[in-house]
């Protein structure tokens, strides 16, 4: 895309992270940008992730291997960073899913300095979460006990697999660390070091590959996971994942410096946002209600099949200007297809929260890619939270930290006029004047820069705002 050059040119290194709650379109621009790099690195996050790429109209949806694996025939490397976590079953599962689909992975990358998931972390993981009190609602992939052991220094590195007898020490240092649980260490050994056998090619020191690749010039893509709001360091505390979705924990992860990106583009929904998950989300269509009423039964994934049931033969329009909040909440889930693409859980839909954006931005910068203004199409009037009241009556504006946007703030909106179909606008100048009047007032109100606007799924459905 000529007009996507206009933002890369110049630039060495890009970043895509996500100023929300994660699910905002990181696989789609990921990809997009993937034909302008050379690699393509993640950083942070396992699988909890879940990314997903419309490509001639099939859907792919990844889990760990970077987006850009479906440009491997242009010859990209796709680096999976030193600050992920690796469940190596589920890995070998998306090569699996490669090869049948007839995608190759020659320039796939694992770092040995990844830590790897093992069962007993996916065990407490979901023993945790059905335990704890106002829980939080994990994907239960075992990410935070991974997490928590590599900061306990019990992490295993996938270089750890190299040698089977140096894995089996180290596993014997977890059990004397996990005393109370049942860890059989030969069962490990022998499904691990299998699935080892099949990824070994491609595993090496990544941070070193990235950076004698930059040295030469190399174009780097870093790919963001989960989202600024869900990092354990500036997120909504304690309702968050275990690692630092943001733009520093993402140049981290794959080894450089943040002061190596030289630009990070935040992506950001809009004029609607979702959180998959518990926690505070002040700007919900039906609130608390609906947080419960996307938590019944764990979330189950068969609220899709509920929902389409029940209100599926609704048009659309009708839908998303259901007076009642916690209806149109449901709408827009239904019209813009927010069920999570790796457990399948309804995702809770709400206003753009342009206080929670602001936030974010202080620490991921102010260059923002807009995504999912689409689906709202036929919507009379759009809202965009602009504060909150608190459970006092004391009206707040900004916040300092994430865990400042807490349970018992309402939010407080700006009403614009909505929009209509806005699919088959290809420049900001094709867009109707409400839409426009909307990115503006967002780009007031938060001293952002919208370098694109996403119009659906598909590459060439992108705006590009110069
Ligand atoms: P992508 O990359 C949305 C959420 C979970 C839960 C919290 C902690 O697709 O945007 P964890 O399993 O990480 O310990 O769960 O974080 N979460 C995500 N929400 N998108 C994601 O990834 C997420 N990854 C984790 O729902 O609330
Ligand atoms: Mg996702």
């Amino acid at each position: 895309m000529e007009n996507l050059n206009s933002i890369l040119n110049g630039k060495q290194t890009v970043a895509i992270v996500c100023n929300q709650w994660g699910d905002t379109g990181k696989g789609k621009f990921v990809d997009l940008c993937a034909e302008w790099a050379d690699i393509v690195a993640r950083g942070t996050g396992g699988n909890n992730a879940g990314h997903t790429i419309i490509l001639n109209g099939k859907e792919y949806i990844f889990h760990l291997v970077p987006s850009g694996i479906l440009r491997d025939g242009e010859g990209k490397i796709n680096i999976m960073g030193s600050g992920m976590v690796d469940d190596l079953g589920v890995l070998v599962g998306e090569l699996d899913e490669l090869d049948e689909q007839g995608y190759g992975y020659n320039g796939l990358r694992i770092s040995e300095r990844a830590n790897v998931i093992l069962p007993y972390h996916k065990e407490l993981d979901g023993k945790h979460s059905s335990m704890q009190k106002g829980k939080i609602g994990t994907t239960g992939r075992g990410i935070g006990q991974a997490c928590a052991d590599k900061v306990a220094r019990f992490g295993i590195m996938v270089g750890d697999l190299k040698d089977k007898d140096n894995f089996v020490r180290q596993l014997k240092r977890v059990q004397g660390h996990h005393f109370y649980l049942d860890i059989d260490i030969d069962k490990i050994v022998e499904q691990e070091m299998k699935h080892y056998q099949r990824i070994k090619e491609f595993v090496c020191d990544t941070d070193a590959l990235l950076r004698s690749e930059m040295k030469k010039g190399k174009k780097v893509l870093l790919e963001g996971a989960q989202g600024l709001l869900l990092s354990i360091d500036y997120g909504t505390l304690p309702y968050v994942t275990s690692s630092d979705p943001s733009r520093i924990g993402l140049a981290k992860g794959v080894g450089l410096l943040p002061e190596d990106v030289d630009l990070t583009l935040g992506i950001v929904k809009f004029p609607f946002m979702t959180r998959v998950g518990n926690g505070p989300f002040p700007t919900e269509y039906g609130g608390k209600q609906s947080e419960e009423y996307c938590a019944e039964g764990e979330g189950n994934a068969n609220k899709r099949e509920t929902e389409e049931g029940k209100y599926g033969r609704m048009p659309s329009e009708t839908l998303i200007n259901f007076p009642d909040p916690l209806t149109k909440g449901i709408g827009i889930r239904l019209a813009a297809g927010e069920y999570g693409a790796t457990t399948g859980r309804p995702r809770r839909t709400g206003r753009t929260d342009l206080v929670a954006l602001k936030h974010a931005m202080s620490i991921n910068g102010p260059d923002i890619i807009l995504t999912k203004a689409d689906c709202v199409a036929g919507m009379d009037e759009i809202e965009l939270g602009t504060g909150y009241v608190d459970e006092q009556g004391k009206e707040v504006r900004e916040v300092s930290h994430g865990s400042d946007i807490a349970y018992g703030l309402k939010g407080l909106y700006v009403r614009l006029s909505g929009w209509g179909d806005i699919s088959g606008c290809r420049n900001y100048g094709d867009l109707p004047r409400s839409t426009s009047n909307a990115v503006e007032f967002l780009e007031g109100w938060t001293g952002a820069r919208v370098r694109m606007v996403s119009v659906g799924a598909g590459r060439e459905q992108t705006i590009v705002k110069q």
